[in-house]
């Protein structure tokens, strides 16, 4: 693993987009694998305005996001759908049908995975994976468990993260119980991976990712085994390293 530490979230920004930037110019149909939360939402900006510059086109390119809240609508404000379209994809020029989201609706939610999985298998798999950090070291919504599962699958969260999530909703009771995610083994087959945590509430996350054993109970250390992850980190999020 490739460890970067930013003093500000902007370079970390900046320099997470200049990756994916090197990706889709080396190859324009790439294939990006995206994430929800706080951390990226700096990376999307500038995305937009590297697109913007005319440094970026999108056009060629497909897009699978890493999970979505079961029980909630694409169209629902605190959907992940929802929360992609006004973050990212209402400003590049990415064509609709390109982006994928597992459905937070689909009657069948184990038809719904293996649906998303062969997609992302037809497509090729994933040439770069932007991944946020539960403070409980989930990646996805692949809470600590007794297995690192592959493929995508319904998950129940946990109290942690009902309550880490609240602050996007009125109340922690608004937040769904469960959701549909990537299995943290289908994220281990993307080419590269680029994990983005920033402030102290990562700090002991990022230790245990990087310094603990490999355990599918802190599920984001199964990245110390991924021959292409690049870490990058505010110095608040670095502060536990050696
Ligand atoms: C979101 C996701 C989650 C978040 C994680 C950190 O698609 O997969 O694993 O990356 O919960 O969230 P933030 O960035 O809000 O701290």
């Amino acid at each position: 693993m490739k460890i970067l530490i930013f003093d500000h979230s902007e370079a970390l920004a900046k320099q997470s987009a200049a990756l994916v930037q090197a990706c889709v110019a080396q190859k324009p149909n790439a294939v990006l694998g995206f994430a929800t939360g706080s951390t990226p939402v700096e990376t999307y900006q500038q995305l937009i305005k590297l697109h913007q510059a005319g440094q970026l086109d999108f056009s060629k390119v497909t897009t699978f996001n890493l999970d979505e809240y079961y029980g909630l609508p694409a169209d629902n404000d605190q959907s992940y759908s929802y929360f992609m379209r006004v973050n990212l994809f209402d400003h590049i020029n990415i064509p609709a049908g390109s982006t994928n989201l597992l459905s937070g609706i689909a009657p069948d939610p184990k038809a719904e995975c293996e649906r998303y999985d062969q997609l992302i298998e037809s497509h090729g798999g994933i040439d770069l994976q932007i991944v946020g950090i539960g403070k409980n070291g989930h990646i996805a919504f692949n809470e600590p468990s007794d297995e690192f599962l592959m493929h995508s699958h319904l998950v129940n969260l946990t109290e942690n993260t009902i309550q880490a999530n609240s602050r996007f909703f009125e109340s922690p009771d608004q937040v769904p119980t469960q959701a549909l995610t990537m299995g943290s083994g289908q994220i281990f087959k993307a080419r590269q991976i680029l994990m983005l945590a920033t402030g102290e509430g990562k700090a002991q996350a990022i230790h245990d990712t990087l310094h603990g054993p490999v355990t599918p109970r802190c599920p984001s250390s199964i990245l110390q085994l991924h021959p292409d992850t690049v870490i990058l980190l505010d110095r608040a999020a670095a502060s536990m390293l050696d």
